[in-house]
């Protein structure tokens, strides 16, 4: 199947759905015959970034790396799904100019939503203070001014999110063919 490299990268607070949105998207466009590489924090934290703590220098590195392998794919037409927290706006901007095919998806959900969900037990930790730098509780998120997509999953249902990024991707596959 022809396809155009692209990278579609899910920025959001811990908890907000990042994983399970792009987990989704990725097993349907794989479904349906595209080529798709999943670049996950969490994963990519144990190789790509090893060793790399939470200060902005570590997370903007972090992001500069995931950037760089993304734009590397992009290149190669492969259709990359980021789910990073990635949460500074310059970085963003940064790595979207160097990709290029790039897609900003907005993973919205409150802090407090986020926090009740705590599927890690990390806000929890966090408001103890047993973890420093947690993002949105003693670190700063900065929001996308103006995302390509934004899923709001405290309102949306998975499927109606995934709907949602697939949707732009398409668009975006069919004025690029
Ligand atoms: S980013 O800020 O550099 O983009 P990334 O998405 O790679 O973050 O990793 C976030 C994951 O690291 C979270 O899902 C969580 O499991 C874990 N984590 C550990 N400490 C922190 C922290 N201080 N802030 C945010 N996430 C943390």
């Amino acid at each position: 199947m022809k396809q155009v490299g692209m990278t579609i990268w899910l920025t959001g607070l811990s908890g907000a759905g990042k994983t399970t949105i792009g987990s989704e998207v990725v097993n349907r466009l794989t479904t349906q015959g595209y080529k798709v590489e999943f670049l996950d924090g969490d994963i990519v934290r144990t190789k790509l970034t090893k060793g790399l703590g939470f200060s902005k220098a570590d997370r903007d590195e972090n992001i500069r790396r995931i950037g760089f392998v993304s734009h590397l794919l992009t290149k190669h037409d492969v259709i990359v799904v980021v789910a990073a927290i990635s949460p500074y706006l310059e970085v963003r901007q940064e790595v979207r100019q160097l990709i290029g095919n790039f897609m900003e998806v907005y993973i919205n959900a409150s802090l407090d939503t986020c926090e009740q969900r705590d599927v890690k037990g990390l806000y929890k930790k966090a408001r103890a203070g047993e973890i420093t730098s947690f993002t949105g509780v003693t670190d700063p998120y900065e929001p996308p001014l103006n995302p390509d997509v934004e899923c709001w999953t405290d309102r949306e249902s998975i499927d109606e999110s995934v709907q949602k990024v697939l949707q732009k991707f398409w668009d975006f596959q069919n004025v690029n063919d």
